[in-house]
């Protein structure tokens, strides 16, 4: 039997009951009218919770990794500057993507743990088609000053990964003067993985190039149907039609909260949790100005098998937590609150169960 966990690591997060239970509603066909319906919702829904009026907004097939193809491959040509924030796993991942895709990349880097600024940003090249940040860094729980990046960045475009953050911390696309957002099902947004939301500006989708250098995620036959008529399939495959389900749900569950009120709810979480961690005697990773509320990264004390705590926890108690990414895998945990879980209940329970476990 396959049994119950509780998610409380860096994603998937349990998903809204709403998102879990339109998994199971009857399969609609890829052009249905009621399914093309149900998809324009959805990406109306999208362009709220990204706090954009970006015509260009919806998911695309695959997890954020695809997402951030996505983003990536329709703008950077072989030769292309692309400046990349680098400060964990992600800013990495972003670096293998853009490589992908021909860019001459010029990395900007601070340690795990300590966040990017945009200052070093706009100072690495004078002129880049694009800089490339994440908001939240997952790997190490930082998140990344962002201040008018925006507003200051000249003719580059802005692509910010948004994975961890949408509907997880404040996040608005317009104000912030983000080209392109992306994000992921699996973790704030409350649903299953499986779809990678996007947003384009104006701006960038003048920017499409000719030739990406990426069949699945080459958006342009898509984005310019879905600028002529919302209602147009978003697909060029079979559409994940039970992910849009979820999405569809998932989102409705946020807006009827209130995105405010979902971010509230992460915030004071993350809180809660993070003053209970401490209180077992574990250090964060980040310092806390720079602190994520929905996922915290702490250091594994000397002399505790990081990965027997880890065990433990889902063999005993059916709770998950997340080891570090990389380099740091034996030596950090990784505790996230998101979605439906970024909540008092769950949080209580993970940190009696850690207590136990840790014996503290
Ligand atoms: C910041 C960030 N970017 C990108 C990704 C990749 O997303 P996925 O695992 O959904 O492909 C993740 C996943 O954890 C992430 O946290």
């Amino acid at each position: 039997m396959i049994p119950d966990r509780l998610l409380m690591g860096a994603g998937p997060s349990n998903p809204y009951p709403e998102a879990m239970a339109a998994l199971g509603r009857p399969l609609l066909g890829n052009l249905d009218p009621d399914f093309l319906d149900l998809c324009a919702e959805t990406c109306a829904r999208l362009q709220q919770v990204f706090r954009t009026t970006n015509p260009l907004t919806f998911p695309v097939g695959g997890t954020g990794s695809g997402a951030m193809e996505a983003a990536l491959a329709n703008v950077v040509a072989p030769g292309d500057v692309v400046v990349v924030g680098v400060n964990g796993a992600f800013g990495e991942r972003t670096c293998e993507v853009a490589t992908v895709c021909g860019a001459d990349i010029v990395r900007v880097e601070a340690p795990w743990g300590e966040p990017l600024h945009t200052e070093q940003l706009l100072a690495a090249h004078p002129h880049p088609t694009v800089i490339a940040v994440a908001h939240a860094e997952t790997s190490s729980g930082v998140a990344n000053d962002l201040d008018g990046l925006g507003a200051a960045k000249g003719d580059a475009l802005l692509v910010v990964d948004c994975v961890t953050s949408l509907c997880g911390m404040p996040l608005a696309v317009d104000d912030a003067e983000i080209d392109i957002a992306f994000s992921a099902t699996q973790k704030c947004l409350g649903a299953p993985p499986g779809l990678g939301p996007v947003t384009f500006s104006p701006r960038a989708y003048e920017r499409f190039i000719d030739q990406p250098r990426t069949w699945f995620h080459d958006v342009r036959h898509v984005a310019r149907a879905h600028l002529d008529d919302p209602r147009a399939p978003l697909f060029r495959q079979t559409a994940n039609i039970p992910g849009m389900f979820a999405l569809h749900a998932a989102l409705g569950v946020v807006l009827e909260e209130g995105l405010d009120h979902v971010i509230a709810r992460h915030a004071d979480a993350g809180r809660r949790l993070q003053e209970g961690l401490a209180k077992l005697g574990l250090d964060s990773l980040a310092r806390p100005e720079y602190q994520l509320a929905q996922l915290t990264a702490v250091v594994v004390p000397e002399g505790v098998d990081a990965h027997a705590v880890r065990h433990r926890l889902r063999e005993e108690f059916a709770i998950e937590i997340s080891p570090g990414l990389g380099p740091t895998r034996d030596t950090l945990w990784r505790f996230g609150v998101m979605g439906h879980n970024a909540r008092t209940g769950p949080v209580t329970l993970l940190l009696s169960a850690l207590a136990e476990v840790l014996g503290r």
